[in-house]
């Protein structure tokens, strides 16, 4: 893990409110993976002054470049989609534990819902290579959102699956719905990022298919590294996890989704 100053190398926009923004990656701070994370300072030097958390979507270790997607939702995402090639962004990372491979011999099926997307496009890149390898099937990557507008003009994975809660585009209904009518006569692992109802309905599925199951959360975070417990995140037991430092990627079961 380092802190740096790096290169915006290109920020476009991929879909409504949403945006792609690559940039130079120094390979002395480490290998970022996919579930892992890294903060940024997003805006001028005092404000906002809580570094912004955003999951790795990409990293191309030829060409030195690392990359995240994010949603336009306030201050510090306003000012970075105003950023350009050239521009600098303070970055802190790689943080957090990203996502275990998947048992031998299972299908990974990989759910991404709204901005979960960027995790689960790299994790499925980064899958396609090790099954090509034959320990586990070839990966699928379902993607949700509400409407056809949000859906991200990116080259995505063959066979990706795109699913919309109007029916706009795609899948008619919730990518957790999808995963019920998806006929698996291989056992499933479980991977995915998105809201917690989305989550929720994952944990049920896979319970009641007796699946492993990998969940990246997000929480409102802080400090960023384990200093502050501002990113607490419940579990059925009751006890508490912090997400910058234990996870962001957690046995997707053990979590309280239906707080
Ligand atoms: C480990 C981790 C990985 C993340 N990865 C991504 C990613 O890849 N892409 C992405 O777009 N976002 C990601 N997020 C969320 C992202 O950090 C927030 O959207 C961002 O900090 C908002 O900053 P802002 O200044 O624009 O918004 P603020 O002005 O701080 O808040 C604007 C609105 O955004 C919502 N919001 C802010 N932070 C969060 C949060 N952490 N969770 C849910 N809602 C929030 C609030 O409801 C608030 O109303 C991640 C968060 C974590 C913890
Ligand atoms: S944000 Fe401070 S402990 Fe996680």
């Amino acid at each position: 893990m380092k802190r740096f100053d790096a290169p915006v190398t290109s920020l476009r926009p991929i879909a409504r409110d949403y945006f792609e923004l690559r940039f130079a990656w120094k390979a002395e701070a480490g290998l970022p993976l996919p579930g892992a994370f890294l903060t940024v300072r997003a805006g001028g030097q005092y404000d906002p002054i809580v570094r912004r958390p955003f999951a790795f979507s990409c990293y191309a270790p030829d060409r030195g470049e690392a990359a995240f997607i994010f949603q336009k939702r306030g201050r510090g995402t306003a000012w970075l989609s105003g950023l350009r090639a050239g521009d600098s962004i303070d970055v802190l990372g790689p943080l957090g534990k990203g996502f275990s491979p998947p048992p031998p011999g299972s299908r990974p099926l990989l759910i991404g819902g709204g901005i979960g997307l960027g995790p689960m496009l790299y994790l499925a890149h980064q899958l396609a290579k090790e099954a090509a390898r034959g320990s586990f099937e070839a990966p699928v990557l379902a993607l949700g959102f509400r409407t056809e507008a949000q859906l991200p003009k990116l080259e995505l994975p063959a066979g990706t699956v795109l699913c919309t809660d109007d029916g706009s585009a795609g899948f008619h209904g919730s990518v957790a719905e999808w995963l019920w009518s998806f006929d698996s006569s291989v056992p499933p692992a479980l991977f995915a990022c998105g809201p917690a109802p989305m989550m929720a309905a994952i944990d049920r599925y896979a319970a009641a298919r007796n699946a492993p199951y990998q969940a990246a959360t997000e929480q409102w975070m802080a400090c960023g590294v384990g200093a502050c417990a501002g990113c607490a995140i419940r579990l059925k037991d009751g006890s508490y996890k912090r997400v910058c430092a234990d996870g962001p990627v957690f046995d997707g079961s053990l979590i309280a989704w239906e707080d």
